[in-house]
């Protein structure tokens, strides 16, 4: 039975403040700097068709789903589970711990990165060489993982703002906090990525950016590699198996239209990643042409693209600081909406459980967040974060979507869970979306988690030493596990909350 919403929970103010939520915890660091890349390098714009495949198969349902346990349970994610079964209940508080004290930990300091970028810009700080800056000067990197070495002041001190925001936003709570910023940063990310992409594609050399950017090379189709970046890259985006959504939606009154909602939560998430990447590759185009290189030279990802290759395109431009400036602040913003959802989806997991006060929660996991995340600012922390990203979502997040999948569609009746989305929606799901939860969902979600695995066996991941790979990155699955079982076991203190 659902609790009664208006009695034990905050709603949200009405739905555009859960939508923007929702899309402002999809859209995150992932969606500028990884989306393009992945498009360029799986054939261009016939990458979107595996994309595009993925969002409507695996992305939306899941979501679908995960809207559905918040909302039908009245409940965070292990209190969701826990109702499904109390025995799933730790699949719940797996998911939030490893993303709260794992994904966040490392994201919040590349927001730090961000952050001091945006400032570096102002003088164009990099000077000639921004990888040697980047990786030298500003990381001052160590020779590797097992070499820790020193805390890097200005990237501590700007993880101290971010955890600061952070606090600020999730402590006010869910009207007054998490939606107000919301609806304040989407406008705002909006904004500037329209600002970025206008200017950039009036650049010269720009189309030669985005003819490398969204041209169709429809061979790569037949390559499964191809197809399981589309499936990991959606995963990833629409934060699914974080808890998030479940938590999210959790907030939402009695009527509440969650498949119209998934829908257009996911479609803003992936129309905005197509968008910014036209920014993206714009600028590569002109970086080649000023550069008189090849595009494939100039190319690069995630943050080789965001602190090497952008910087060095923004010395080359006419009004580089300004344009930096709005480049390292739509990040910011992206990453910000990012980090405070998963800060709510554990405060919300633990206010259930514990009878613990919520704005106490939230001051004391910041404080965690922010001793924790120290780590990623040493100068051997770039290796760590690698290390850590790489098994969490490889291994982490892709296991709780099978666990969710299979826990919920095959030990409880998919067609009660159908039922209460068609109830509360106006867009009716048919059949299909049951068959894809229970069964093509887990498939691929399996194929997915075997490649990785053959993958981890064929050779260390990046060239590692397998003892620092389990030392730290399957130490972080392993005592994140322990952590989550630890909170499952414990009592619930309020026994009504679980019927
Ligand atoms: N969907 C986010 C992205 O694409 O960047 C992923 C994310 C990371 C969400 C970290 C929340 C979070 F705390």
């Amino acid at each position: 039975m659902a609790r009664d919403r208006t009695l034990s929970r905050e709603v949200w103010k009405n739905q555009l403040g859960f939508i923007l939520a929702s899309v402002g915890s999809a859209i995150g660091l992932g969606n500028i700097w990884r989306f393009s890349y992945m498009t360029y390098e799986n054939g261009g714009g016939a990458f979107l068709i595996p994309y595009f495949f993925a969002l409507f198969t695996v992305g939306i349902p899941l979501m679908i789903l995960e809207f559905c346990l918040g909302h039908k349970f009245v409940a965070s994610a292990p209190l969701a589970f826990a109702k499904l079964n109390r025995r799933f209940e730790w699949v719940g508080w797996w998911s939030v711990t490893f993303v709260m004290f794992g994904i966040v930990l490392y994201y919040s300091v590349i927001i730090s990165w961000c952050l001091n970028y945006l400032l570096l810009s102002l003088t164009l700080a990099w000077g000639e060489d921004p990888g040697n800056y980047f990786f030298k000067t500003f990381l001052n990197i160590s020779q590797g993982p097992e070499e820790i070495g020193t805390v890097q002041n200005p990237i501590l001190l700007g993880l101290a703002v971010i955890w600061f925001l952070n606090w600020i936003i999730v402590h006010r709570g869910i009207q007054r906090g998490i939606e107000i910023a919301n609806k304040i940063f989407m406008p705002l990310l909006l904004l500037l990525t329209c600002i970025l992409v206008f200017w950039s594609i009036t650049l010269e050399g720009a189309n030669i950016g985005l003819r490398a950017y969204l041209n169709p090379d429809f061979s790569v189709l037949s390559k499964p590699k191809v197809w399981i970046d589309a499936f990991t890259q959606i995963f990833f985006s629409l934060s699914l198996g974080f808890g998030i959504m479940i938590a999210y939606a959790s907030y939402l009154p009695e009527r509440a239209n969650l498949s119209r909602n998934a829908f257009i939560t996911a479609l803003l998430n992936c129309g905005f990643s197509v968008f910014s990447g036209l920014a993206v590759f714009s600028i590569l185009g002109y970086m080649s042409v000023e550069m008189q290189k090849p595009i494939s030279e100039v190319v690069t990802q995630s943050i080789g693209l965001a602190f090497v290759a952008y910087p060095t395109a923004l010395s080359l431009l006419p009004g580089g600081a300004i344009f930096g400036v709005l480049f390292f602040g739509s990040l910011v913003v992206a990453g910000l909406s990012s980090s405070v959802s998963i800060i709510e989806a554990f405060s919300s997991a633990a206010v259930d459980k514990f009878p613990w006060n919520r704005k106490r929660i939230v001051t004391c996991i910041s404080i965690l967040g922010m001793l924790g995340g120290t780590i990623f600012t040493t100068n051997g922390g770039l290796f760590w974060l690698d290390i850590v990203d790489h098994f969490i979502t490889h291994f982490g997040l892709i296991t709780v979507g099978i666990l969710q999948a299979v826990l919920v569609s095959w030990f409880f009746p998919v067609e009660t869970l159908r039922k209460h989305i068609n109830t509360v929606s106006d867009l009716k799901l048919g059949l299909w979306w049951s068959f894809l939860i229970q069964y093509f969902v887990p498939f691929i979600l399996l194929v997915i988690t075997g490649t990785n695995l053959f993958n981890e066996f064929q050779k260390p991941y990046e060239g590692y030493s397998v003892l620092s790979l389990v030392f730290i990155g399957l130490n972080w699955l392993i005592v994140t596990i322990l952590v989550a079982l630890f909170f499952s076991r414990s009592k619930w203190e309020n026994q009504a909350d679980l019927q």
